[in-house]
């Protein structure tokens, strides 16, 4: 059993690797927007690269400590740890088809930009608004798996949360302004 204690701490701190990566997908995003240099955008950018590698490795620490800790006590087929691996294999997917090409055409268009103001289509990459909606959803995503798992919620109550945490996102999203 002293197994157990020592996986939930690498999961724990997984968990701690994945929140460090999106609340710097967030303050990126949000920092770009405000930015008025191509030197500035070049500097953000380069956090990026702490993401690429904290991200993917904080997952994967997360999903192998996820399913020791499944298989050692919990079993299978509960609620909060299906839906969990759910989102957890859902932002894996969405992470590179939504966020990667986006973040991806910043940076080519930050290489391509001139040093001094910002030029037109880097302000349209960064101004795109389908990250403006996917990053902060991400977030959400991740702490509503952090409330299944704390209070090991059955399908309704699980269900509630992504249904809350999809409405929260939403509604951020659509009204916040820029
Ligand atoms: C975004 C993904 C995830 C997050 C944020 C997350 C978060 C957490 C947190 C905060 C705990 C501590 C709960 C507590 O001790 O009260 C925990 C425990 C646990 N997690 Fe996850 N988790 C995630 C994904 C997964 C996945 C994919 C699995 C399984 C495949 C999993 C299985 C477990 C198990 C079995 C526990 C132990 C519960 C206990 O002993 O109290 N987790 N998780």
């Amino acid at each position: 059993m002293a197994l157990y204690p020592a996986t939930l701490l690498l999961h724990i701190v997984g968990v701690i690797g994945l929140f460090i990566a999106l609340s710097l997908e967030l303050v990126i995003l949000f920092r770009l927007r405000a930015v008025k240099t191509t030197t500035q955008v070049h500097e953000w950018l380069t956090l990026s690269r702490v993401i690429d590698v904290v991200l993917p490795v904080s997952a994967v620490f997360i999903l192998i400590s996820g399913l020791v800790l499944t298989f050692s006590v919990w079993g299978w087929g509960l609620a909060w740890i299906t839906l969990s691996l759910g989102l957890l294999v859902l932002l894996g997917i969405l992470g590179p088809v939504i966020n990667g090409p986006r973040m991806k055409a910043i940076h080519v268009a930050a290489q391509a930009a001139p040093v001094g103001e910002i030029s037109t289509a880097l302000r349209q990459a960064i101004f795109n608004p389908v990250l403006r909606v996917y990053v902060p959803i991400s977030g959400l995503g991740a702490l509503g798996a952090v409330i299944m798992m704390v209070l090991k919620l059955d399908w309704l109550g699980s269900g509630m949360v992504i249904a809350l945490i999809l409405i929260v996102g939403l509604i951020m999203a659509f009204v916040r302004k820029g």
